[in-house]
Order: structure tokens, then sequence, then C-alpha cells
């Protein structure tokens, strides 16, 4: 898979690409090209936003400046999905992150600022997706959010089995994941349950199944 992130800061996703699964899958499963409007901007100076038409707060991250990024990119508007990262967009959930996952090429746009000239959201982009209802000042982080969603979705990027049972899987209907132990097997009184001492897999699985209902019920 590939995924294009157009950002005004690349280099925030160096972090993110130090990490596992996203550094697992890197160069193999998923090819992450990160790409700077400033790079491609017909405006002088590197120029990327403006003043708001009707006066008002902020700068507006420029149309002809994102079509530019595009059109370099691509050679004129992508035919793959286009995401552009709003607090207005369709909220991302498990089910948007499975479907993304199996789409060969994608392109996420990120504004900071007062967010995108609106013809981006309306012509340039096919999806305005949110990650949640606030508002954060930039769409680094709400792209970082999405493409380690996407990642660890990918072949190989989780030791086997690891995702399947997860939180919003399918394997538990969408519900939460029944609650995880380790050692010591009791701290300060704390007991771990006994049926997880038990060795008695088909138990322990009955109980985990019973967990993740009750967990999701509550
Ligand atoms: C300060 S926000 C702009 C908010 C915009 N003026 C509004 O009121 O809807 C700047 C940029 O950060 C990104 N952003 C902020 N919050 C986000 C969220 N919850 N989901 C996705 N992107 C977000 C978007 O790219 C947005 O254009």
């Amino acid at each position: 898979m590939q995924i294009d992130v157009f950002t005004l800061v690349p280099h925030a996703f160096a972090w993110l690409c130090e990490q596992r699964p996203l550094a697992t899958v890197l160069g193999s499963e998923l090819d992450l090209r990160l790409l700077n409007y400033r790079e491609t901007t017909p405006l002088t100076g590197g120029q990327v936003d403006d003043d708001p038409y009707g006066g008002g707060a902020g700068m507006v991250l420029r149309v002809d400046t994102v079509a530019a990024a595009l059109d370099a990119t691509y050679g004129g508007p992508p035919e793959h999905r286009v995401i552009a990262l709003t607090p207005q967009g369709r909220q991302l959930d498990q089910a948007l992150v499975e479907e993304l996952a199996t789409e060969e090429r994608l392109t996420i746009l990120s504004a900071r600022f007062e967010g995108f000239d609106e013809r981006i959201v309306e012509h340039l982009a096919t999806d305005p997706v949110s990650i949640g209802p606030y508002v954060l000042s930039g769409g680094e982080l709400p792209a970082m959010v999405m493409v380690d969603a996407i990642a660890r979705r990918l072949p190989g990027a989780l030791s086997e089995g690891s995702g399947d049972e997860e939180t919003f899987s399918a394997e538990l209907e969408g519900g939460f994941e029944y609650p995880h132990y380790t050692r010591p097997a009791e701290f300060r009184g704390w007991k771990v349950p006994d049926v997880l001492l038990s060795g008695d897999h088909a138990r322990i699985a009955a109980w985990r199944r019973e967990q993740s209902r009750a967990r999701t019920a509550r």
C-alpha cells in the first residue's frame, strides 16, 4: 500500500516512522511518502496560505497550493481516495480504518491555521475525515493517528494473532477486549483471576468472551 501525506511539517512524522508496527511494514507492505506543500507551491517565497475572504482571524490553506501539490505528485487529480483531515469530517472509527487499509493508494491532506479553502474539501478531496470531536492545531497528529491505525492492519505488522481479538475487531463483534494480567499473580492483595492461572484453555477462552461482552455492555 502507498500512503502519501501532504503536510507543512514532514519532520513531525520521524518518531512515528521509527516505531513498531509502522517501522516493521515500512519499505515492504507500506510505502509512506511525506510531501511538503511548500516544495511545489506556485507562489513565491514558499507561500501556501492566505487571508480569508470576508475577513476574520487566521490564515487559510490555498486551493492552488494543494492543486499544485497533487498535480506535481500525480500529474493531475489522483484516481484514488484523497482524505482531507478536518474536524468537520466523518469520524474515524475501526470500520473506516479497515476499509482504508484495503486501498492500494491513499492520499492524506493535512492543514494548519484556520484550515482548508473549502474548494479543497469540495473538489480535490473525496473523503473529509475527523479523528474526533475536538479541534487540534494541525493535521499532523490526525494524519499520524490514521497512518498508525492503518499500518497495524497491514500483513506482518503485528505478531501472529495479536490484532485479531483487539477492541473493535470483528472477532469481538466490534466490542471491547477482555482484560489482561501478567506477573506477579498477586500484588498488594490485588489478585489475578484464578481462571487465568488454571491452565484450562477452554475455561480461559469462555471467561475472556464473557468479560469482553460484559465490558462492552457496560
Ligand atoms: C485549527 S484546525 C482548523 C479548524 C477549523 N477552523 C474549524 O473550526 O473547523 C487546523 C487543521 O487541523 C486539522 N485538524 C484539527 N482538528 C482535527 C480533527 N479533530 N480531525 C482531523 N483533523 C483535524 C485539520 O487539518 C484542520 O484544517
